[in-house]
């Protein structure tokens, strides 16, 4: 490859000490105002939303029946594997950027540049995801106060719907979807400390609601429903037995992303060393509690095979209570939870894409912090515009799907990583150490790579095509721009 700027190559690696330098120079400095109870909240705030309050009744009914609760606990071990191994490598490398960055100090700047890519999927695919759910909650809402908001205006163009005169039609654009990814956009150029105040409420009313589901139902769990724990297999794979406790492990692992944007947040956390670890672990530690009980009493107050289709089943639980009216309340709380989970991707997005622009992978121009806000306002506009669009005309499963596969992928790179990083700079202080490895990074691998197995082919080729794109700018402009790249030619100081 001609020019100096490919000095290194595709693999070469941003010395850890330049990662920290970045991330305390002058003018691009973030605020460090996070500390670990924020951090846990953070993580609360993006983990719960749509992946319980919409698929844990359709997992239990399709794939599992009661036994949805050993899928969550698969889950959660899969991802308890990586949030341990993202925790390592947060508290060695305490900057923005997520495992785009650790990525960059462990292997190159070419799988960087993939994995930041790739979080695209997770970070504001996801947000897009989640809006089309809130929007699908708000509607319903509206409906049941005798508003009616015009059918074709709620509905992505892929999807058909039944108009006011019994005729049907493609929807034209999920207008409320995409207006709340503006209004949270909006309020991420405004400042981390704001979002991180509104975020505080709002997790404490989600948590709220979900204790009292769990809290409320438990004394009204009908024993016999729990039989037959684990329905017999009907001869498909994944329909019941233990395939269908797979199948549906793979369904709520969508319940438990979220848990690494924490890490998008290092630069703006405290003491990140130990913090860090606090927020993921604490996080996903919470949340895998609540969502076992949550999954527990749901399938003990209906029958799993009464919850086919059912996305709203928080309010079939409700309705197996004598308290119906908390039904309003419960949902007003699951749409203003569904806003968090919004709130911090579309957080995390904006940071790892402030890194790759700081690092010239990007255009300079992301790199650009808010004079007064100190927000990287730039990139927090264009995932606006992004996420507005996807949420607003594709459909829930397309976006889903995207997510997940995407994720699964950062957690694979991730669990790599650690074992990389523990060959090639055994001496750099670590604030937390994943316990067994290599067994720890290898069963997250093992388990993330048998999620995205289970995910179907047009996922995958999808994902394929995303990565294509992402080469084809990589090659078109970061290779040549890259900060990393110039330096090594020119003999930087900072080159190795
Ligand atoms: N875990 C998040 C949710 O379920 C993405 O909405």
């Amino acid at each position: 490859m001609a020019g100096g700027a490919d000095a290194g190559g595709l693999w070469r690696r941003k010395p850890i000490e330049r990662l920290t330098e970045d991330a305390t120079a002058g003018e691009h400095a973030l605020h460090r105002t996070l500390g670990p109870l924020s951090l846990v909240g953070l993580g609360i705030g993006a983990i719960i939303g749509a992946g319980l309050f919409s698929l844990t009744g359709i997992a239990a009914a399709e794939h599992a029946g009661p036994a949805v609760v050993l899928s969550f606990a698969i889950a959660a071990l899969g991802c308890a594997f990586a949030g341990m191994c993202y925790s390592e490598l947060a508290s060695m490398i305490p900057v923005s950027g997520s495992a785009y960055t650790y990525a960059y100090a462990t292997m190159g700047e070419f799988i960087a540049w993939i994995i930041g890519w790739d979080l695209v999927l997770e970070y504001a695919v996801g947000a897009a995801t989640v809006s089309v759910s809130w929007s699908k909650y708000v509607v319903t809402l509206l409906q049941d106060w005798g508003i009616a908001l015009p059918a074709r205006l709620v509905h992505s163009p892929f999807e058909t719907v039944t108009l006011a005169d019994g005729s049907t039609a493609q929807g034209i654009v999920n207008l409320p979807a995409a207006l709340i990814l503006v209004v949270i956009s909006l309020l991420l150029v405004r400042g981390v400390r704001e979002s991180a105040r509104v975020n505080a409420v709002i997790v404490v009313v989600k948590v709220a609601v979900v204790l009292a589901v769990i809290g409320v139902g438990f004394f009204y769990v009908k024993s016999q429903n729990y039989v037959p724990f684990i329905p017999q297999n009907t001869g498909s794979f994944g329909e019941y037995g233990w395939s269908g406790i797979m199948r549906a492990a793979g369904v709520v692992f969508f319940a438990y992303i979220g848990f690494d944007a924490v890490s998008t947040a290092a630069q703006e956390v405290k003491n990140p060393q130990r913090n860090m670890m606090i927020g993921i672990l604490g996080s996903l530690a919470i949340c895998t509690v609540l969502y076992i009980a949550f999954a527990g009493v749901l399938t003990g107050l209906v029958r799993y095979d009464a919850m086919k289709g059912d996305a709203a089943p928080v309010a079939t639980a409700i309705q197996q209570t004598p308290f119906p009216w908390l039904q309003t309340l419960v949902t007003l709380g699951v749409i203003a939870g569904f806003t968090t989970v919004m709130l911090v991707l579309l957080y995390g997005q904006s940071r790892v894409f402030y890194a790759m622009a700081q690092d010239r992978l990007l255009p300079r121009f992301f790199a650009t912090i808010h004079p007064t806000w100190r927000t990287p306002y730039r990139s927090n506009l264009f995932f606006m515009v992004l996420a507005a669009l996807l949420g607003g005309f594709l459909p829930i499963s397309q976006l889903g799907h995207m997510t997940s596969i995407g994720t699964l992928l950062a957690f694979v790179i991730v669990c790599a990583g650690v074992i990389i990083m523990r060959r090639t700079h055994p001496e750099l202080e670590r604030g937390y150490r994943t316990p067994l490895v290599p067994f720890v990074p290898i069963a997250g691998i093992v388990v993330c790579l048998a999620m995205m197995v289970s995910l179907d082919g047009e996922t995958w080729l999808r994902l394929v095509i995303w990565l294509a794109i992402g080469l084809a700018i990589y090659f078109g402009y970061g290779r040549r721009h890259s900060r990393v790249g110039r330096e090594r030619a020119l003999g930087g100081a900072h080159t190795r």
